[in-house]
């Protein structure tokens, strides 16, 4: 089954505005069978989508959280917290935080934390740029290697690995990523899960790929890309691509 997950980033400002992007992504998802759809919504606003939730079939994660349950950390998001609010995802790792400070030491603990309040860790992993002589596969394995420090290896079922190739992220993005750009990481990133978790549970954890997804390209990236899912920025703002987008996941079934 495939995976497909908004990150609304910090958008929209408005609850009710959220609400309403919500209600759509609902209407949406009616019927789909075969793709699991994750929302993460700005913090503030995941009880609300989980208060109007109802039935639908869509889980709600959050975008960050601290690698502590409690303390004196002010403005940071409880992984606890999260996950007693009802929260069963949390992106961790993402560029735009790792390019606020975010240290890959900091992304391991916050992964423990994480893993420990029992959510399900998406784990983002991307190069900022790509030179000629592959340094940037280096950078990827580096990356993925040292956020996983720690990671309890029975716990690999919460674990999703979302390759974001930075330069190919957000409205000034020149283009996407290509399929084989896409799969072509994921067989990298799925040799170093090996090396973390060996053969058999590494090919179990799904590997995403993020990047300016939208209606037009998804299929592609899912297809020829090999993707296991998609983690979908500024198109998840917009529920009739979102739905799109989801329904193209949803059709893999027939494959
Ligand atoms: P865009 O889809 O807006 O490029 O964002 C990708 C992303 O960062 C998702 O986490």
């Amino acid at each position: 089954m495939k995976l497909i997950i908004g990150n609304w980033k910090m958008f929209p400002s408005s609850p009710k505005e959220a609400k309403s992007i919500f209600n759509g992504i609902k209407k949406g998802v009616r019927g789909v069978t075969h793709a699991k759809v994750i929302v993460c919504p700005p913090a503030l606003f995941i009880s609300t989508l989980i208060a109007i939730k109802a039935k639908a079939k869509i889980s709600i994660g959050g975008q960050n959280s601290s690698f502590e349950d409690e303390g004196a950390h002010t403005g940071e998001t409880s992984p606890r917290a999260l996950a007693l609010i009802g929260a069963t995802h949390v992106i961790l790792g993402h560029s735009e935080r790792r390019a606020m400070g975010e240290t890959n030491k900091e992304v391991s603990a916050k992964v423990v934390a994480a893993i420990r309040n029992k959510l399900t860790v998406v784990l983002c992993v991307g190069e900022k740029a790509r030179d000629e002589h592959g340094a940037y596969f280096n950078e990827v394995a580096m990356q993925l290697h040292s956020s996983l420090e720690g990671f309890p290896k029975n716990e690999f079922k919460r674990l999703v690995i979302a390759y974001e190739p930075i330069w190919a992220i957000g409205a000034k993005a020149k283009r996407a990523a290509t399929p084989s750009d896409c799969r072509e990481m994921s067989i990298l990133i799925r040799r170093e899960l090996t090396e973390y978790f060996g053969k058999k549970v590494a090919f179990t954890i799904p590997i995403l790929y993020g990047g300016s997804v939208d209606d037009r390209n998804a299929e592609g990236f899912l297809k020829e890309g090999e993707a296991d899912g998609l983690l979908v920025g500024r198109i998840s703002l917009d529920p009739e691509k979102f739905s799109t987008i989801i329904h193209i996941a949803n059709n893999f079934r027939k494959l």
